[in-house]
């Protein structure tokens, strides 16, 4: 990646990796990067490092700026191996006695994951660091999304330094949001979707924390993905607003199938839903990656899922999109079930009891149909779609509209 001046004396020195394709389990069609930042004052400061097989890059980028031995410290805002991957060889580097900054719980997972005796600096909320020019304060974000994440904040140049925090799997030509634009929030989306939704309640307590902390945001540099400098607040609000989980007049068919009968079932299913004034998409399991799915049901007002019986059970694509989504913790959702089967079928129950357990609002009991579904079977199936749909209209028109916006951060 070419080295990127984000502010004065203030770099990108990170790594775009274009060819990842899955990120442990979400898919990453197009690629991702490794942000990591160096800032050049009186004392030198690396903000994170990359992924392990990028560190020679890292290295090179930092060599390419400054001697690497001149860093003074170096600061690690997670532990998660896609940034604290390069971190034994950076030290390496640049002398193993130079302090490490990280939260107190990042000491303890840093050390349980490199044997190296590193010089660990714990900081708590509200630690700063004078690098001369400039002054870092920590900010521990515990949970989102490991429990020694935190955010660095760099007060006179007002850039937040988010970690994971407002991050997108995405790589291209593009480094700020003014240079992608409204191309960038599907990225953001899915990257929310995924891999922050089950926080939502702690990132919304996050966001008034930082509102009353009143700091003022240039710049929201992530860990991955393009930097938000023309508006900081964009993000924030999207967070905020996928957060709430709020109702939405917009439904999600998911299904797998076997010989056609459930995807005929649920085309009838999503015809239903149209017809009450829901969008309504049907989803094959085989043909949709997990992680996009996901990033539907973020904002859907309900949750519709399907299987064929086999075996007496569900089909594993089915049950392994039941125990991802149940990780995910989504909230809110109307949840319903169908599928069809040959003789035992107990599918539809299995899909009921998962959605049950995940605290789906189950507005109809599940819909089954014996091998291939006719024409009073497509009824059938059409009739449950409408009655969903209406009940997903009914809530939506029922709740409370959605909260204005809350955060133009860089007014
Ligand atoms: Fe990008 Fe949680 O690591």
């Amino acid at each position: 990646m070419a080295i990127l001046e984000i502010a004065d004396n203030v770099f990108n020195v990170g790594a775009k990796d274009w060819n990842i394709s899955d990120f442990h389990g979400y898919s990453t069609p197009f690629g991702t990067s490794y942000n990591a930042f160096l800032v050049i004052d009186e004392k030198i400061a690396l903000i994170d490092t990359v992924k392990k097989e990028f560190s020679d890059e890292l290295i090179a980028n930092i060599s390419r700026i400054v001697d690497p031995r001149k860093i003074d410290v170096v600061i690690s805002n997670h532990t998660e191996m896609d940034h604290s991957g390069g971190l034994p060889r950076v030290m390496h580097r640049i002398g193993e006695d130079k302090p490490l900054y990280c939260s107190k719980m990042g000491a303890k997972n840093l050390s349980r994951h490199f044997s190296g005796n590193f010089n660990y600096k714990p900081v708590g909320s509200g630690d700063t660091l004078s690098l001369g020019k400039n002054t870092l304060s920590f900010l521990e974000t515990r949970m989102i999304h490991w429990p020694d994440s935190m955010f660095t904040y760099a007060k006179e140049n007002k850039i937040l330094f988010s970690s994971d925090g407002f991050g997108q799997h995405y790589a291209g030509s593009e480094n700020f949001d003014d240079e992608i634009g409204e191309a960038i929030m599907p990225h953001a989306k899915k990257y929310y979707a995924n891999i922050l939704m089950l926080y939502a309640p702690l990132l919304l307590k996050l966001v008034e924390q930082v509102q009353k902390m009143d700091l003022e945001i240039d710049m929201i540099c992530p860990d991955h993905g393009i930097l938000w400098r023309s508006d900081p607040g964009k993000i924030v609000n999207a967070y905020v607003r996928w957060s709430r989980q709020e109702s939405s007049t917009k439904a999600v068919v998911v299904y797998d199938t076997m010989w056609h009968s459930t995807e005929k079932m649920a085309d009838a299913i999503a015809s239903g839903l149209h017809e009450a004034g829901v969008n309504a998409r049907p989803m094959n399991l085989r043909k949709w990656h997990r992680s996009d799915i996901m990033t539907e049901v973020l904002d859907a007002g309900a949750v519709v899922v399907s299987s064929p019986t086999l075996n007496n059970g569900l089909f594993p694509t089915v049950s392994d999109f039941l125990a991802y989504m149940k990780g995910l913790k989504p909230k809110n959702k109307i949840g319903a079930a169908f599928g069809s089967y040959g003789w035992s079928g107990e599918s539809v129950k299995l899909i009921q009891s998962e959605l049950e357990a995940m605290n789906f609002e189950m507005i109809e009991s599940g819909l089954k149909i014996q091998y291939v579904p006719d024409d009073a079977g497509l009824d059938a199936c059409e009739q449950f779609g409408k009655a969903i749909g209406d009940a997903v209209v009914s809530k939506h028109e029922n709740t409370d509209p959605p909260q204005p916006a809350v955060l133009h951060a860089n007014e």
